[in-house]
């Protein structure tokens, strides 16, 4: 199965609300397309366009639209009910409205105009904005984008079960036909095979005998534990990993062709058994350096501290590996901020006891395996580095890292990885090259 199946399934279902839509035009109801401003789950008013509707499956009669916020990264697009909508404020041309933040996130609820802070803006902007107009991309970016968009428009998944846990999805995932059309799923924890019916799921529980991602456990301190899946060895439950990361990624496109890649899963264990936390991915043999293709904390794990343990785990393995590496781009909002959270923090404290020696910044990328354009952008952000006479210089004075260091910025990962429980050696044909 691949993604033709997803743009004929939109092409169908665009050809259904076209016909749905011209029955709501005449009865007066909203319909796909038009914008209006909308309550939001936090109780704020936004711009929103209408992108696709259905019946509702919970109140029997009535109708729910699918909708995307102005200005909203695409993970906050949700279905709504007719009672969310401002229906005496159909916005006309909302492009020309949105132009000020202020009038976006105007909350109504309580009758105020509350503008929000330019530093509010600015999170905002990091945090939920789509990255850039069609208008600012080149046209090849462009075009791909609006593919992309078309086909990954609509998130029928809205929410999956998962062992205790029920999560909201962020993104369309290409579950196969009949999975993907279904507004819940509920998947095994333990083996990640996904089901439609609750029904199913009990019983499933009931019979599975998995209590831990396939693989070699390569990791385990105190509650922590990783396992090292091979995508060639444990390819359906690799496939069933892709498909409930893509519903939290916007990006990345690899689903079914796992067996490039290996899998590194992180676990918080219990008396049940391996609870799934998190993974990143990473090809067996990357052309372009990159040590992680893809990174995901279910998201009741996330902000946690586990997002930056498996990034410092990736670069543990490129240490062992003695190589330098990279993740894969484009990175994602929250991506880029942990990254940019990560190696901030090891490059301070690299620098700490720097005494404007001889420390190159090559020497630093040998050491934290953290390429040398990833640390002249972060020592760029930090205001730690000068381009004179055609090379990058670090300025820093031990002052300058302590003050970096106690700033309310500044988050010490709560989570790190311990070599000494690391039980894993680098592949043997990674072993070769290294000798050579
Ligand atoms: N709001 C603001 N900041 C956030 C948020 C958020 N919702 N979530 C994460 N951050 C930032 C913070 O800066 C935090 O650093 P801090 O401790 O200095 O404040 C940093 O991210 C890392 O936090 P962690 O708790 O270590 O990471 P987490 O477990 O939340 O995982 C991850 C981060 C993996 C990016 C997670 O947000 C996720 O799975 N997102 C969805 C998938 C995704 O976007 N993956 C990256 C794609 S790029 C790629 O795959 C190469
Ligand atoms: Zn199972």
């Amino acid at each position: 199965m691949d993604c033709q199946t997803s743009s004929e399934y939109a092409e169908n279902s665009k050809e259904e609300s076209k016909k749905k839509g011209e029955k709501d035009v005449e009865n007066g109801a909203p319909v796909i397309g038009e914008h209006f401003l909308v309550r939001r789950s936090d109780g704020t008013w936004n711009a929103a366009e209408i992108i696709q509707t259905r019946a509702s499956e919970v109140n029997e009669g009535k109708e729910e639209y699918y909708v995307h916020y102005e200005g909203f990264n695409r993970r906050l697009d949700e279905w709504v009910e007719i009672d969310r909508f401002d229906l005496s404020n159909k916005l006309e041309d909302p492009h020309s409205k949105i132009k000020d933040m202020s009038i976006m996130m105007t909350d109504l609820s309580d009758g105020t105009d509350r503008k929000i802070t330019r530093n509010q803006k600015r999170k905002h902007d990091e945090i939920n904005h789509v990255q850039k107009t069609y208008e600012e991309m080149d046209p090849t970016t462009a075009a791909l984008e609006k593919e992309h968009e078309a086909i990954t428009k609509i998130k029928y998944i809205d929410k999956i079960q998962i062992g205790r846990y029920e999560i909201d999805a962020w993104y369309f995932s290409p579950y196969p036909e009949e999975y993907g059309k279904q507004s819940k799923l509920w998947i095994c924890e333990y083996c990640l095979k996904y089901m439609r019916l609750e029904k199913s799921y009990r019983y499933h529980q009931s019979q599975c005998t998995s209590r831990h991602p396939p693989g070699k456990e390569i990791y385990r301190k105190g509650t922590i534990s990783v396992f090292e899946t091979d995508g060639k060895d444990a390819k359906i439950y690799c496939q069933n990993l892709c498909l409930l990361a893509k519903l939290f990624l916007d990006h990345k496109t690899l689903y079914f062709d796992v067996e490039p890649f290996m899998f590194y899963i992180l676990t918080e264990v219990d008396r049940q058994g391996c609870h799934l936390v998190g993974y990143f991915s990473k090809e067996k043999e990357s052309p372009d350096g990159n040590n992680v293709a893809c990174i995901m904390t279910l998201p009741p794990y996330q902000r946690k501290g586990y997002g930056k343990f498996l990034i410092d785990f990736s670069y543990e393995l490129s240490k062992q590996e003695g190589t330098v590496g990279s993740p894969e781009k484009p990175l994602s909002d929250l991506g880029k901020l942990s990254y940019r959270s990560y190696w901030s923090w090891v490059l301070l404290e690299e620098l700490r006891d720097f005494r404007g020696d001889t420390r190159s910044i090559r020497e630093l990328s040998e050491k934290t395996s953290i390429t040398q354009h990833d640390i002249i952008s972060t020592l760029q952000s930090l205001n730690m580095i000068k381009y004179w006479k055609g090379q990058h210089v670090i300025c820093v004075t031990p002052k300058l890292v302590e003050e970096h260091l106690k700033s309310a910025q500044f988050k010490r990962p709560v989570l790190t990885v311990d070599p000494m429980y690391l039980r894993w050696e680098p592949p043997r044909k990674m072993l070769k090259l290294m000798k050579k």
